[in-house]
Order: structure tokens, then C-alpha cells, then sequence
């Protein structure tokens, strides 16, 4: 007979995301609802001021969501149609749409090692039409910025970050979504920083491509209210404008549990010789990780999934375990080895704020015990 099951750790808790900050949430509803403060009101402003300052950004602008904002960042940047965009294999689909839908054709590269894309597969993926680079900010990890810097300042290339998993990271001391001449991040409820429901914030780091982006994102309107160019409807709520400028008070608190549950798991799985784990929160001065994901590679990973699940335990596998290169039906076409065998390999550990320490310790040791340590 199975034994009953002693202990269960979701992947992702979304309740968690309300009912731990029930009474603040309320109250916010209720200030925003009373005052009818529903499009484009104070708190928008509010919140894309504290985040522009959280960040040392120029100008942040809250759209609905990451891709949107993706795309919208895209278009300011000055994309034209037929321009090749290099990302990493290892990324959303809404990373290669945002380029499919701002005009431009997405190609798809090697991550390295770190799961983030690979500088020297961007380099051989450089052709006369290749006109900007987009590095996701992988699971709350920088990429060396210098590097991907470098090789753009040798090929022209502009660099627009999709920074959708990594508000907080930083690489040596600067954010994440503040290299490019643009960025997006994602307020997705699972985010590190989440709403309730989508929403999404642009980066720009000139007044030139925040007024391209003002007007995209708002039906072609300028700061004056006046049409002056083609626009959507892309704007962040206000309310959840509100609600992120709340959870933006209490950010830093929130990305240090998080490094906190990473050194658990690299103290407590750290000698298991079958799993690689993600860089650790200090082994390297030049990171700083607020782990988006903890996303590892294991030997057996399917079966460890499901020993996993029968113990309780929720696990992911990234982008329902496929590559965007894998994507056949979107006409990829990109032979990329080192991606494929990464996706037979990699599984996401539950990473999250509703977590107890008992929690982890919970998953480390039955990560263990199904390799027999
Ligand atoms: C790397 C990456 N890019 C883009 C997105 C899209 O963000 P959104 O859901 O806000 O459109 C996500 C969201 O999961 C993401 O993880």
C-alpha cells in the first residue's frame, strides 16, 4: 500500500499571492474603487516614478503586460520590418511573438551553461540584417552585460532586454532592464513582483523612445492627450498600479527570502552529484540573483519529477518543456544541440515567498532520497 503522503509543497501557491497581504489589499481596492481611479490615474504615475527610482532607470511606463511591453519596447527602439533580432532558444515564445508582431524575424541561439543565452552562438548568428539583440534576463539572472555590450558595439546592434523574469537582479550593481535602449518586465502574478492579474512595465533609458513608447502604448496619444502617431490600448491598470507600488515597498525583504531559500537548497543539495544547480546567491560578485526560478538539471529528470509528485511536491519544467527552436509550427528551422539536451534535463524546484525553510529542507531531502543519498 502507497504511503500517505506527510508533507506538500505546491510549485506555485496563488492564493498565497492575496491571502498573504489580505487586509493591505482590501484596503487598496477599496481607496482605489471609492475614488473611481480606474485608467491612467495617480497610483500609475506613482508606482512607474518608485519604479524608475528602484531601478536608477530613465523613465519607466506601465503597460498591460511583458510581452505587450516587449513589443511596444521594440517599436520605440526604431525595429523596422525584416530586421533578424537574436535571442536565446531559451526563452518564452512571447520573447520571439514581441519580434514576430514589432515587424522583425526572431532567431533563436544556444544558452550557455548558466541557462542564459550564449555570447559566442550570438556571434555566429550575425548577418547583414541582424539589427538588434534581445538577452532574457533568465530566471532572475543577469546576463554579463559587458560581453553581450561589447558584441554589440562591434556589430551596431541595439539591445533591447526582456527583463520580463529578473526586476531586482542586478549585474555589477546595475539592473537588470536598464542596459538596453529598452526593456520590458512582467507583473504576471507568479512574478517576483506580481499583481493580480497582467500587467507589465517598459524601460527606457532615453526621452526619445519613452515618448515612442508613451504613445504606443495609449492609442498614439503624447503627454498632452493629443494624437500624434499610430498607438494601442496597452496601459497598466491603475489598480494594479497600486497594488504593485505596495508590493515595491517591501521588494528588497522579498528578494532577500528568495536568495535565502537558493542557499538552502545549494547548502542542502549542493554534493548531490546528479543534479547541477543554479549559481549560488554569492559565488559571484558581479551577480546578484533575486531567483526568479530555481531551475536545475537533473539526471532522470522525468522521474524524478514524478517521484517528486507522489511525495507531494510541485515541480515545472519550463515553457511546458519546450524550446523556442523547437517550436516547429512556427517555422523554426535552427539546429541547436546543446539547447535540446538542456531540455531533457532541466526542472524548476518550487521558488516562491508562501515557502517555509521546513518546506525546502522537505524537497532537498526527498531530492536525496530518490538518488539513494
Ligand atoms: C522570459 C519572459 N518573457 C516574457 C514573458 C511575458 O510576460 P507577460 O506574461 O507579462 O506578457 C514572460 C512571462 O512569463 C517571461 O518569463
Amino acid at each position: 500500500m502507497p504511503t500517505a503522503i506527510q508533507h506538500s509543497v505546491p510549485f506555485f501557491n496563488y492564493p498565497h499571492v492575496f491571502t498573504s497581504h489580505e487586509a493591505e489589499l482590501l484596503a487598496i481596492i477599496r481607496d482605489v474603487g471609492r475614488r473611481g481611479a480606474f485608467i491612467m490615474q495617480r497610483d500609475l504615475g506613482e508606482f512607474e516614478q518608485n519604479l524608475a527610482t528602484f531601478l536608477d532607470a530613465r523613465h519607466a511606463l506601465g503597460v498591460g503586460n511583458a510581452t505587450d511591453g516587449l513589443i511596444i519596447a521594440l517599436r520605440a527602439a526604431g525595429l523596422t520590418p525584416g530586421d533578424e533580432v537574436i535571442l536565446s532558444s531559451h526563452t518564452m515564445i512571447a520573447t520571439a511573438a514581441a519580434v514576430h508582431f514589432a515587424g522583425g524575424t526572431p532567431i533563436p541561439v544556444e544558452c550557455g551553461p548558466d541557462h542564459l543565452i550564449d555570447p559566442a552562438a550570438i556571434e555566429s548568428a550575425i548577418t547583414t540584417r541582424t539589427r538588434a539583440l534581445v538577452p532574457t534576463q533568465l530566471n532572475g539572472r543577469t546576463c554579463d552585460m559587458d560581453r553581450l555590450q561589447a558584441i554589440a558595439d562591434k556589430h551596431g546592434l541595439m539591445i533591447v532586454e526582456d527583463a520580463a523574469q529578473a526586476l531586482g537582479s542586478r549585474f555589477k550593481g546595475q539592473c537588470a532592464g536598464t542596459f538596453g535602449i529598452a526593456a520590458a518586465i512582467s507583473f504576471y502574478p507568479a512574478k517576483v513582483l506580481g499583481c493580480l492579474g497582467d500587467g507589465g512595465a517598459v524601460i527606457a533609458g532615453s526621452d526619445e523612445v519613452f515618448n515612442r513608447a508613451y504613445q504606443l502604448r495609449d492609442h498614439g496619444r503624447n503627454q498632452d492627450g493629443e494624437i500624434v502617431s499610430w498607438g494601442l490600448n496597452s496601459r497598466l491598470d491603475n489598480l494594479q498600479a497600486a497594488i504593485l507600488d505596495h508590493g515595491l515597498r517591501t521588494y528588497e525583504a522579498v528578494m532577500t527570502r528568495r536568495r535565502q531559500i537558493a542557499a538552502i537548497y545549494q547548502e542542502q543539495l549542493g554534493d548531490v552529484a546528479e543534479v547541477v544547480l543554479p549559481p549560488a546567491p554569492d559565488s559571484d560578485p558581479n551577480h546578484y540573483d533575486i531567483y526568479q526560478n530555481y531551475e536545475i538539471e537533473a539526471e532522470r529528470r522525468d522521474e524524478l519529477k514524478q517521484y517528486l509528485k507522489d511525495q507531494g511536491i510541485g515541480t515545472l519544467i519550463q515553457w511546458g518543456g519546450q524550446a523556442v527552436h523547437q517550436l516547429k509550427a512556427l517555422g523554426f528551422t535552427q539546429h541547436l544541440p546543446y539547447t535540446d539536451y538542456l531540455f531533457t534535463r532541466m526542472l524548476m524546484l518550487p521558488m516562491n515567498m508562501a515557502l517555509s525553510d521546513d518546506d525546502v529542507a522537505y524537497v532537498c531531502d526527498q531530492v536525496r532520497r530518490f538518488y539513494g543519498r
